[in-house]
């Protein structure tokens, strides 16, 4: 069994099901997600999920891929059918087919679920709301009963800039979350309901597996601001705060519009560097009892 992997009730190893959220817009999810599933696949060996949960559907842009009009995409995570059971939209032009609604992606072991604006309508367009009146608990289920969910190492699951019922099927459904923590003014305010959502989350559904794994500065400069910001942050996250802080990198920014890994655009830029730094400190902070380093 791969060590990185915990084993579930009936000692089946389960994958690492990491969210990276974090209500703030513009806090670098989408850009540490794609990094990180091509850093983890394409140098490391790791099979990985990469999900986008978010109906601006950047992700899936990022890592190059259609997703306009895709075949199929990640509102399906959240319908029946992909148990192959229950109705399923009208709305979606493709055949009932049952299972993840996996694409493959250029890099060896990087597979993904892109979105588009069709996510943006769950619960209402799902057969969710009047017969259910809870639908969060819908991603939980795709990802842990489809066949072919539990095929992989680390599945990363890109959040929405905003609260509502999509934030709390994924809550639901990860067992780790990662929160990229922009160096600006009211970035701890974001941080503190972030917790109080958890916890929430954790009394409520009983996922007290949730962990927060890892707390990302990001956008660092060399302010006063910033470095009064990241003092506080170690303070109140001592374990959880990164030891990698990731500046503004010019060579990220352009790959993420090109449609590529910073590892493509800028192999040996100092943002490379970074992405890699943090990939490899989120691999290394898998659950001790399961043989990962501290
Ligand atoms: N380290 C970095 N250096 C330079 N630019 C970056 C860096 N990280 C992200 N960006 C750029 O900042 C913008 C916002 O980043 P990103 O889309 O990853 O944030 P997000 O949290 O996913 O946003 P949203 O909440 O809207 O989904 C993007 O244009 C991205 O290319
Ligand atoms: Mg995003």
């Amino acid at each position: 069994m791969n060590a990185l992997k915990e084993a579930g009730p009936e000692g089946v190893p389960i994958p690492r099901r990491i969210a990276f959220i974090n209500e703030k817009g513009g806090s670098g999810k989408t850009t540490l997600v794609s990094n990180v599933a091509v850093y983890l696949a394409w140098r490391r060996g790791r099979r990985v999920l990469a999900i986008d949960m978010d109906p601006q559907g950047q992700l899936g842009k990022v890592l190059g891929l259609e997703v306009r009009r895709p075949r199929r995409s990640a509102i399906e995570l959240l319908v029946d059918s992909v148990l192959g059971e229950g109705p399923r939209p009208e709305s979606l032009d493709a055949p009932p087919e049952p299972g993840l609604p996996i694409v493959a992606t250029r890099f060896p072991n990087l597979d993904a679920i892109v979105s588009n604006k069709s996510l943006a309508l769950f619960p209402s367009w799902t057969g969710a709301g009047a017969e259910e009146s809870d639908p969060t608990g819908r991603l939980a289920r795709s990802l842990t009963e489809t066949p072919g969910a539990l095929d992989y190492d680390f599945v990363l699951i890109d959040a929405p800039p905003s609260f509502g019922p999509l934030t709390l099927n994924i809550l639901r459904a990860a067992n780790e979350l990662v929160v990229p923590v922009p160096l600006t003014y009211l970035a701890m305010d974001g941080c503190a309901e972030l917790m109080r959502s958890v916890d929430m989350v954790r009394q409520r559904y009983g996922n007290e597996d949730l962990r927060l794994t890892m707390v990302i500065p990001t956008f660092y400069r060399r302010t006063r601001l910033a470095n009064e910001i990241l003092e506080k942050l170690k303070q109140r996250f001592p374990k959880e705060i990164a030891h990698t802080v990731v500046g503004f990198h010019v060579r990220i920014d352009e790959a993420q519009s090109r449609g590529q890994s910073v590892f493509e655009h800028a192999p040996s830029d100092r943002g490379a560097k970074v992405m890699a730094a943090l990939a490899e400190e989120l691999e290394a902070r898998g659950r001790p009892e399961f043989g990962a380093a501290p």
